[in-house]
Protein backbone atom coordinates (compact mmCIF):
# COMPACT_ATOMS: atom_id res chain seq x y z
CA UNK A 1 0.00 0.00 0.00
CA UNK A 2 0.92 3.77 -0.81
CA UNK A 3 -0.36 7.05 -0.02
CA UNK A 4 -0.39 9.86 -1.78
CA UNK A 5 0.66 13.25 -1.00
CA UNK A 6 -2.49 14.85 -0.46
CA UNK A 7 -5.31 12.09 0.16
CA UNK A 8 -4.74 8.29 1.59
CA UNK A 9 -5.15 5.59 -1.10
CA UNK A 10 -4.95 2.09 -1.13
CA UNK A 11 -3.20 0.99 -3.92
CA UNK A 12 -3.58 -2.83 -4.72
CA UNK A 13 -1.69 -3.92 -7.62
CA UNK A 14 -3.09 -6.98 -9.20
CA UNK A 15 -0.94 -10.51 -8.92
CA UNK A 16 -1.41 -11.06 -12.71
CA UNK A 17 -1.23 -8.85 -15.37
CA UNK A 18 -3.40 -9.62 -18.10
CA UNK A 19 -1.87 -7.82 -20.94
CA UNK A 20 0.11 -10.20 -22.59
CA UNK A 21 -3.11 -11.60 -23.83
CA UNK A 22 -4.20 -8.70 -25.35
CA UNK A 23 -4.21 -8.25 -29.20
CA UNK A 24 -3.33 -3.98 -29.51
CA UNK A 25 -3.94 -4.44 -32.90
CA UNK A 26 -7.50 -5.58 -32.98
CA UNK A 27 -8.96 -4.22 -30.31
CA UNK A 28 -12.88 -4.14 -30.31
CA UNK A 29 -13.94 -0.96 -28.65
CA UNK A 30 -14.59 -1.08 -25.26
CA UNK A 31 -14.65 -4.79 -24.75
CA UNK A 32 -10.97 -5.26 -22.85
CA UNK A 33 -10.13 -3.52 -19.78
CA UNK A 34 -6.76 -2.62 -17.95
CA UNK A 35 -5.51 -4.59 -14.97
CA UNK A 36 -6.96 -2.07 -12.88
CA UNK A 37 -9.83 0.06 -11.60
CA UNK A 38 -10.71 2.76 -8.98
CA UNK A 39 -13.21 2.69 -6.74
CA UNK A 40 -14.44 4.68 -3.39
CA UNK A 41 -17.37 4.76 -1.53
CA UNK A 42 -19.81 7.39 -0.30
CA UNK A 43 -21.16 6.70 3.35
CA UNK A 44 -22.26 8.31 6.30
CA UNK A 45 -22.47 11.32 3.89
CA UNK A 46 -18.75 11.43 2.90
CA UNK A 47 -16.43 9.73 0.14
CA UNK A 48 -14.12 7.20 2.04
CA UNK A 49 -10.66 6.77 1.38
CA UNK A 50 -9.94 5.57 -2.38
CA UNK A 51 -8.68 2.38 -3.96
CA UNK A 52 -7.09 1.45 -7.01
CA UNK A 53 -7.13 -2.43 -6.95
CA UNK A 54 -7.38 -5.16 -9.34
CA UNK A 55 -10.20 -4.96 -12.10
CA UNK A 56 -13.22 -7.13 -11.30
CA UNK A 57 -16.72 -7.55 -10.33
CA UNK A 58 -18.53 -6.28 -7.52
CA UNK A 59 -20.66 -7.67 -4.96
CA UNK A 60 -23.90 -5.46 -4.81
CA UNK A 61 -26.98 -5.88 -2.64
CA UNK A 62 -29.87 -6.62 -5.46
CA UNK A 63 -32.27 -3.83 -3.73
CA UNK A 64 -29.22 -1.15 -4.54
CA UNK A 65 -30.93 1.46 -6.15
CA UNK A 66 -29.17 1.53 -9.24
CA UNK A 67 -30.85 -1.52 -10.57
CA UNK A 68 -34.32 -0.52 -10.00
CA UNK A 69 -34.03 3.86 -9.80
CA UNK A 70 -31.47 3.46 -12.73
CA UNK A 71 -29.12 6.02 -10.22
CA UNK A 72 -26.04 5.97 -12.44
CA UNK A 73 -24.39 8.23 -14.38
CA UNK A 74 -21.28 8.38 -16.39
CA UNK A 75 -18.58 10.10 -18.16
CA UNK A 76 -16.54 9.29 -21.37
CA UNK A 77 -12.60 10.65 -21.90
CA UNK A 78 -9.47 9.77 -22.97
CA UNK A 79 -5.81 9.20 -22.15
CA UNK A 80 -2.86 10.08 -25.13
CA UNK A 81 0.51 9.03 -25.06
CA UNK A 82 3.13 10.77 -27.30
CA UNK A 83 6.83 9.89 -28.77
CA UNK A 84 8.31 10.93 -25.42
CA UNK A 85 5.44 8.40 -23.50
CA UNK A 86 3.89 10.98 -21.17
CA UNK A 87 0.60 10.71 -20.97
CA UNK A 88 -1.93 13.49 -21.64
CA UNK A 89 -5.65 13.98 -20.73
CA UNK A 90 -7.75 16.12 -23.35
CA UNK A 91 -9.88 19.07 -20.77
CA UNK A 92 -10.38 16.44 -18.01
CA UNK A 93 -11.51 18.91 -15.61
CA UNK A 94 -14.73 19.18 -17.74
CA UNK A 95 -15.35 15.41 -17.42
CA UNK A 96 -15.17 15.97 -13.99
CA UNK A 97 -17.44 18.83 -14.19
CA UNK A 98 -20.01 17.54 -16.48
CA UNK A 99 -19.99 13.91 -14.33
CA UNK A 100 -20.98 16.42 -10.71
CA UNK A 101 -23.97 18.13 -12.82
CA UNK A 102 -24.77 14.89 -14.30
CA UNK A 103 -25.01 13.63 -10.24
CA UNK A 104 -26.52 16.50 -8.86
CA UNK A 105 -29.81 15.91 -11.65
CA UNK A 106 -30.10 12.62 -10.22
CA UNK A 107 -29.94 13.64 -6.78
CA UNK A 108 -26.80 11.81 -6.19
CA UNK A 109 -23.28 13.61 -4.54
CA UNK A 110 -20.29 15.48 -6.62
CA UNK A 111 -17.13 14.07 -6.37
CA UNK A 112 -14.10 16.24 -5.01
CA UNK A 113 -11.68 17.05 -7.67
CA UNK A 114 -8.28 16.38 -6.09
CA UNK A 115 -9.81 12.79 -5.11
CA UNK A 116 -10.52 12.42 -8.87
CA UNK A 117 -7.45 14.10 -9.98
CA UNK A 118 -5.51 11.79 -7.23
CA UNK A 119 -7.55 8.93 -8.29
CA UNK A 120 -7.31 8.56 -12.15
CA UNK A 121 -3.51 9.69 -11.82
CA UNK A 122 -2.72 6.45 -9.87
CA UNK A 123 -4.71 4.28 -11.66
CA UNK A 124 -3.12 5.64 -14.89
CA UNK A 125 0.17 4.53 -13.81
CA UNK A 126 -0.17 1.59 -12.45
CA UNK A 127 -1.52 0.52 -16.03
CA UNK A 128 0.82 2.88 -17.58
CA UNK A 129 1.79 0.02 -20.18
CA UNK A 130 -1.29 -0.65 -21.41
CA UNK A 131 -1.36 2.96 -22.94
CA UNK A 132 0.33 2.76 -26.17
CA UNK A 133 1.59 5.17 -28.58
CA UNK A 134 1.35 3.81 -31.70
CA UNK A 135 -0.79 5.88 -33.96
CA UNK A 136 -4.14 6.04 -33.10
CA UNK A 137 -4.07 4.15 -30.05
CA UNK A 138 -5.31 5.68 -26.70
CA UNK A 139 -6.65 4.92 -23.75
CA UNK A 140 -10.54 5.13 -22.97
CA UNK A 141 -11.56 6.07 -19.54
CA UNK A 142 -14.85 5.62 -18.19
CA UNK A 143 -16.12 7.03 -14.39
CA UNK A 144 -19.16 6.16 -13.04
CA UNK A 145 -21.06 6.69 -10.26
CA UNK A 146 -23.75 4.14 -8.68
CA UNK A 147 -26.03 3.96 -6.24
CA UNK A 148 -25.66 1.28 -3.83
CA UNK A 149 -27.66 1.23 -0.70
CA UNK A 150 -29.24 -1.98 -0.22
CA UNK A 151 -33.06 -0.55 0.23
CA UNK A 152 -35.54 -0.35 -2.70
CA UNK A 153 -37.48 2.60 -1.33
CA UNK A 154 -38.02 5.11 -4.13
CA UNK A 155 -35.85 8.43 -2.59
CA UNK A 156 -32.07 8.88 -3.17
CA UNK A 157 -30.12 6.44 -2.21
CA UNK A 158 -27.10 7.42 0.41
CA UNK A 159 -24.59 5.36 -0.58
CA UNK A 160 -22.72 5.13 -3.67
CA UNK A 161 -19.69 3.83 -5.66
CA UNK A 162 -17.32 5.88 -7.77
CA UNK A 163 -15.39 4.14 -10.19
CA UNK A 164 -13.18 4.35 -12.85
CA UNK A 165 -12.17 1.95 -15.37
CA UNK A 166 -9.73 1.94 -18.53
CA UNK A 167 -10.42 0.23 -21.85
CA UNK A 168 -7.87 0.39 -24.33
CA UNK A 169 -8.58 1.60 -27.51
CA UNK A 170 -7.41 2.01 -31.02
CA UNK A 171 -8.12 4.69 -33.71
CA UNK A 172 -12.37 4.28 -33.63
CA UNK A 173 -13.74 4.21 -37.12
CA UNK A 174 -18.08 3.82 -36.49
CA UNK A 175 -18.55 2.47 -40.08
CA UNK A 176 -20.44 4.24 -43.13
CA UNK A 177 -22.79 6.21 -41.02
CA UNK A 178 -26.57 7.31 -42.09
CA UNK A 179 -28.46 8.38 -39.82
CA UNK A 180 -32.79 9.07 -39.89
CA UNK A 181 -34.00 12.15 -38.33
CA UNK A 182 -35.72 11.42 -35.39
CA UNK A 183 -39.88 12.08 -35.87
CA UNK A 184 -41.38 10.11 -33.49
CA UNK A 185 -39.13 9.30 -30.70
CA UNK A 186 -37.21 11.61 -28.42
CA UNK A 187 -34.19 11.15 -27.03
CA UNK A 188 -34.83 13.54 -23.88
CA UNK A 189 -37.59 16.41 -22.87
CA UNK A 190 -37.48 19.89 -21.52
CA UNK A 191 -36.60 19.82 -17.97
CA UNK A 192 -35.97 15.91 -18.49
CA UNK A 193 -32.26 15.26 -17.72
CA UNK A 194 -30.83 15.27 -21.35
CA UNK A 195 -28.19 17.04 -20.61
CA UNK A 196 -26.67 14.66 -18.26
CA UNK A 197 -24.72 11.80 -18.87
CA UNK A 198 -28.11 9.59 -17.23
CA UNK A 199 -28.01 6.01 -17.99
CA UNK A 200 -30.74 5.74 -18.43
CA UNK A 201 -30.35 8.52 -21.32
CA UNK A 202 -28.77 5.37 -23.20
CA UNK A 203 -30.82 2.71 -22.32
CA UNK A 204 -33.66 4.62 -23.61
CA UNK A 205 -31.91 5.44 -27.20
CA UNK A 206 -31.86 1.25 -27.78
CA UNK A 207 -35.30 0.79 -29.19
CA UNK A 208 -35.13 3.46 -31.72
CA UNK A 209 -31.85 3.02 -33.05
CA UNK A 210 -32.31 -0.65 -33.34
CA UNK A 211 -35.47 0.15 -35.38
CA UNK A 212 -33.26 2.52 -37.55
CA UNK A 213 -30.37 0.13 -37.43
CA UNK A 214 -32.99 -2.23 -39.29
CA UNK A 215 -33.77 0.34 -42.07
CA UNK A 216 -29.98 0.89 -42.99
CA UNK A 217 -29.33 3.92 -40.69
CA UNK A 218 -26.15 3.30 -38.01
CA UNK A 219 -27.81 6.29 -35.51
CA UNK A 220 -30.82 9.19 -35.34
CA UNK A 221 -30.21 11.92 -35.29
CA UNK A 222 -32.56 13.67 -32.48
CA UNK A 223 -34.66 16.34 -32.68
CA UNK A 224 -36.95 18.19 -29.75
CA UNK A 225 -39.28 16.35 -28.55
CA UNK A 226 -42.55 18.27 -28.85
CA UNK A 227 -42.06 19.63 -32.40
CA UNK A 228 -39.59 17.01 -33.85
CA UNK A 229 -38.63 20.13 -35.90
CA UNK A 230 -35.35 21.41 -34.87
CA UNK A 231 -32.27 18.78 -35.13
CA UNK A 232 -30.44 18.34 -31.64
CA UNK A 233 -27.37 16.00 -31.37
CA UNK A 234 -26.95 12.29 -32.95
CA UNK A 235 -26.73 8.78 -30.85
CA UNK A 236 -24.39 9.82 -28.89
CA UNK A 237 -22.19 12.32 -30.34
CA UNK A 238 -23.27 16.11 -31.13
CA UNK A 239 -23.61 17.30 -34.47
CA UNK A 240 -22.69 20.04 -37.20
CA UNK A 241 -23.66 21.08 -40.44
CA UNK A 242 -21.43 22.66 -42.99
CA UNK A 243 -23.62 24.73 -45.20
CA UNK A 244 -21.07 26.20 -48.18
CA UNK A 245 -18.76 27.25 -45.33
CA UNK A 246 -20.39 27.98 -42.49
CA UNK A 247 -20.28 25.67 -39.74
CA UNK A 248 -23.56 25.49 -37.94
CA UNK A 249 -24.29 23.97 -34.78
CA UNK A 250 -27.39 23.91 -32.52
CA UNK A 251 -26.97 25.72 -28.95
CA UNK A 252 -26.85 22.98 -25.62
CA UNK A 253 -30.45 23.25 -23.59
CA UNK A 254 -31.61 20.96 -21.05
CA UNK A 255 -32.31 18.28 -24.02
CA UNK A 256 -28.32 17.81 -25.25
CA UNK A 257 -25.47 17.15 -23.78
CA UNK A 258 -22.71 20.02 -23.61
CA UNK A 259 -20.02 17.69 -25.62
CA UNK A 260 -16.29 18.54 -24.74
CA UNK A 261 -15.62 17.81 -28.48
CA UNK A 262 -18.08 20.14 -29.63
CA UNK A 263 -16.94 23.08 -27.98
CA UNK A 264 -13.64 22.56 -28.85
CA UNK A 265 -14.49 22.49 -32.46
CA UNK A 266 -16.14 25.66 -31.93
CA UNK A 267 -13.27 27.02 -30.64
CA UNK A 268 -10.89 25.56 -33.53
CA UNK A 269 -13.54 26.88 -36.39
CA UNK A 270 -13.20 30.89 -34.82
CA UNK A 271 -9.13 30.00 -34.48
CA UNK A 272 -9.19 29.25 -38.19
CA UNK A 273 -11.08 31.81 -39.57
CA UNK A 274 -14.30 29.48 -40.32
CA UNK A 275 -17.32 31.42 -39.95
CA UNK A 276 -19.47 29.31 -36.88
CA UNK A 277 -23.06 29.58 -35.97
CA UNK A 278 -24.37 27.98 -32.76
CA UNK A 279 -27.67 28.30 -33.65
CA UNK A 280 -31.28 26.14 -33.80
CA UNK A 281 -31.66 24.56 -37.31
CA UNK A 282 -34.67 23.48 -38.94
CA UNK A 283 -35.54 20.13 -39.98
CA UNK A 284 -37.00 22.01 -42.71
CA UNK A 285 -33.76 24.20 -43.33
CA UNK A 286 -31.34 20.60 -43.89
CA UNK A 287 -34.01 19.61 -46.63
CA UNK A 288 -33.73 22.85 -48.61
CA UNK A 289 -29.84 22.97 -47.89
CA UNK A 290 -29.61 19.56 -49.12
CA UNK A 291 -32.00 20.16 -52.10
CA UNK A 292 -30.60 22.88 -53.36
CA UNK A 293 -26.76 22.12 -52.78
CA UNK A 294 -25.40 24.38 -49.91
CA UNK A 295 -25.15 21.44 -47.89
CA UNK A 296 -21.69 20.31 -48.12
CA UNK A 297 -21.10 18.16 -45.14
CA UNK A 298 -22.39 16.78 -41.52
CA UNK A 299 -20.59 15.25 -38.86
CA UNK A 300 -20.93 14.02 -35.41
CA UNK A 301 -18.35 15.36 -32.36
CA UNK A 302 -17.53 13.16 -29.56
CA UNK A 303 -14.74 11.89 -27.60
CA UNK A 304 -15.05 7.89 -29.15
CA UNK A 305 -14.60 8.83 -32.71
CA UNK A 306 -13.60 12.67 -32.19
CA UNK A 307 -15.08 13.47 -35.75
CA UNK A 308 -17.16 10.99 -37.49
CA UNK A 309 -18.89 11.74 -40.68
CA UNK A 310 -22.01 11.72 -42.00
CA UNK A 311 -22.76 10.34 -44.94
CA UNK A 312 -26.71 10.44 -46.02
CA UNK A 313 -29.36 11.36 -43.87
CA UNK A 314 -33.33 10.61 -44.33
CA UNK A 315 -36.43 12.40 -42.40
CA UNK A 316 -39.58 10.74 -43.41
CA UNK A 317 -39.82 9.98 -47.53
CA UNK A 318 -36.86 12.40 -48.10
CA UNK A 319 -33.40 10.26 -48.55
CA UNK A 320 -30.48 12.63 -49.47
CA UNK A 321 -26.35 11.40 -49.71
CA UNK A 322 -23.81 13.85 -49.15
CA UNK A 323 -21.69 15.04 -51.90
CA UNK A 324 -17.29 13.69 -51.69
CA UNK A 325 -15.32 16.53 -51.03
CA UNK A 326 -11.90 15.96 -51.22
CA UNK A 327 -11.33 18.57 -48.16
CA UNK A 328 -13.77 18.50 -45.59
CA UNK A 329 -14.17 20.05 -42.28
CA UNK A 330 -14.70 16.78 -40.59
CA UNK A 331 -10.99 15.85 -41.05
CA UNK A 332 -9.40 19.19 -40.54
CA UNK A 333 -10.97 19.48 -37.19
CA UNK A 334 -10.52 16.13 -36.57
CA UNK A 335 -6.58 15.94 -37.39
CA UNK A 336 -6.40 19.36 -35.32
CA UNK A 337 -7.80 17.92 -32.69
CA UNK A 338 -5.84 14.61 -32.60
CA UNK A 339 -2.26 16.63 -32.80
CA UNK A 340 -3.31 18.80 -29.53
CA UNK A 341 -4.75 15.38 -27.87
CA UNK A 342 -1.04 13.44 -28.81
CA UNK A 343 1.20 16.61 -27.83
CA UNK A 344 2.25 17.30 -31.32
CA UNK A 345 0.15 20.76 -32.10
CA UNK A 346 0.63 24.07 -29.91
CA UNK A 347 -1.99 24.01 -27.51
CA UNK A 348 -2.75 27.51 -27.57
CA UNK A 349 -6.14 27.22 -24.93
CA UNK A 350 -4.24 24.90 -22.53
CA UNK A 351 -6.75 21.84 -23.32
CA UNK A 352 -3.72 19.45 -22.53
CA UNK A 353 -3.23 18.21 -18.66
CA UNK A 354 -0.23 16.13 -18.39
CA UNK A 355 -0.26 13.09 -16.42
C1 LIG B 1 -25.51 12.05 -25.96
C2 LIG B 1 -24.13 12.52 -26.23
N1 LIG B 1 -23.96 13.67 -26.93
C3 LIG B 1 -22.73 14.16 -27.18
C4 LIG B 1 -21.59 13.49 -26.75
C5 LIG B 1 -20.23 14.08 -27.05
O1 LIG B 1 -19.65 14.59 -25.88
P1 LIG B 1 -18.06 14.68 -25.72
O2 LIG B 1 -17.58 15.46 -26.88
O3 LIG B 1 -17.86 15.38 -24.43
O4 LIG B 1 -17.55 13.29 -25.73
C6 LIG B 1 -21.72 12.31 -26.01
C7 LIG B 1 -20.58 11.56 -25.47
O5 LIG B 1 -19.57 11.28 -25.90
C8 LIG B 1 -23.02 11.80 -25.76
O6 LIG B 1 -23.19 10.67 -25.08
Amino acid sequence: MESTAKHAMDIIKAENSKIDSVDFNNLDFGKVFTDHMFSCDFKDGKWQTPKVMPYGPLTIDPSARVFHYGQAVFEGMKAFKDQENQVWLFRPEDNLGRINISASRLAMPEFPKELFFEGLKALLKVDDEWIKNTEGSSMYIRPFVIATEPAISASPAAEYKFMIILSPAQSYYAGEVRVKIAEKYSRASDGGVGFAKAAGNYAAQFYPTALANQEGYQQIIWTDASTHEYLEEAGTMNVFFRINDTLVTAPTNDRILDGITRKSVIQLAKDNDITVEVKQIKVGELIEAAKNGSLKEIFGSGTAAVINPILGFKHKDFKHELPKLDETYASLFKDKLNAIQYNVAEDPHGWRYKV
